[in-house]
């Protein structure tokens, strides 16, 4: 008898792939290409993704044999769950398989952005030695104001605490005794963003969510406030950041995520108080191992016909 195919449709960890091996004929696509994806899905019992790759209702259409698709990460918002569903597909993630790095990449971008960290070495690079024209600001004894305490924003929380910040957050989700066992005041949205010195984007991307921080939030901001998200692109309004940014209504921004990915020419990316990385949160080998691994068992549970518990 054939061998179930597996399709993996972006970059997984090797250990993952070894799983799979054992029991299914494993095969590859550039997920982001939608004319190879669509006619490779026509034999698949199973896609694997991550964030570049758009499982919607035509990719589903195209896969008459397959029965999971799983994603390799936290979020689910490439992949069309209700067409799914409909379709008697099954949808697996791995919601904490990469949370550590997500938080570790915002903090990166934050501290990056205060110290100016990447002009700086592009300025060193180009062969000038700048000093005062990088002057930074500490973190210690800064507000730092999270939008989303969820499972990300709790590990950021804790982890910037340790910096002697003063800690707000919004979340209208969150109870405040919650919060305040981590240490966190839950605020309004406004009053986070008239008091924050840094702000650190930690939501999903919902019908919601979008465009939560646009031009008429940008305008309630501290002038020295440094904004950075490495949650989802589309959160932050880009056009609305890159004016308030040029405007001096903003002083800087981290940013690893992008309304539409690939994104190599935003003209943000010209601006020297903005740093910015391809959507590289998820990106570490422990999170890429917990997140393939974790994705790998469900899929094999699932096309042996077994329960499939949270990963
Ligand atoms: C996630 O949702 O977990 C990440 O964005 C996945 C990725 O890096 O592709």
């Amino acid at each position: 008898m054939p061998q179930p195919v597996v399709l993996v449709a972006e970059e997984l960890a090797p250990s993952a792939l070894d799983v799979l091996a054992r029991d299914f004929e494993v095969r590859h696509v550039d997920g982001a290409d939608r004319a190879a994806l669509l006619p490779a899905l026509a034999e698949a019992d199973a896609v694997l993704v991550r964030s570049a790759t758009q499982i919607d209702a035509e990719a589903l259409a195209a896969a008459p044999r397959l029965k999971v698709v799983a994603r390799a990460g936290v979020g689910l918002d490439n992949v069309d769950v209700p067409a799914a569903t409909a379709r008697g597909v099954m949808v697996v993630n791995a919601p904490t398989s990469n949370i550590v790095s997500a938080a570790e990449q915002a903090i990166a971008l934050l501290l990056a952005t205060a110290r100016n960290i990447a002009p700086a070495h592009a300025a060193l690079r180009d062969g000038r030695w700048q000093r005062s024209e990088f002057t930074g600001v500490e973190i210690s004894d800064k507000t730092i104001g999270i939008v989303g305490l969820g499972r990300i924003g709790v590990l950021f929380a804790q982890r910037m605490a340790a910096f002697g910040t003063r800690l707000i957050a919004y979340d209208p989700y969150v109870q405040p005794t919650r919060a305040a066992q981590i240490g966190v005041r839950l605020v309004s949205l406004e009053e986070l963003l008239a008091d924050s010195d840094f702000i650190s984007i930690h939501l999903p991307k919902t019908a919601e969510t979008l465009g939560l921080i646009g031009e008429k939030e940008l305008r309630l901001v501290k002038p020295t406030v440094r904004i950075v998200n490495a949650a989802r692109g589309g959160l932050v309004d880009e056009q609305a950041l890159f004016n308030a940014i040029t405007e001096g209504r903003v002083a800087g921004a981290g940013l690893d995520v992008y309304a539409t990915e690939p994104c190599t020419d935003s003209p943000l990316f010209a601006l020297e108080n903005v740093v910015a990385t391809p959507h590289l949160g998820a990106s570490t080998v422990e999170a890429q191992d917990k997140a393939g691994l974790a994705v790998a068992r469900s899929v094999r549970l699932a096309l042996n016909g077994e329960f499939v518990p949270d990963a």
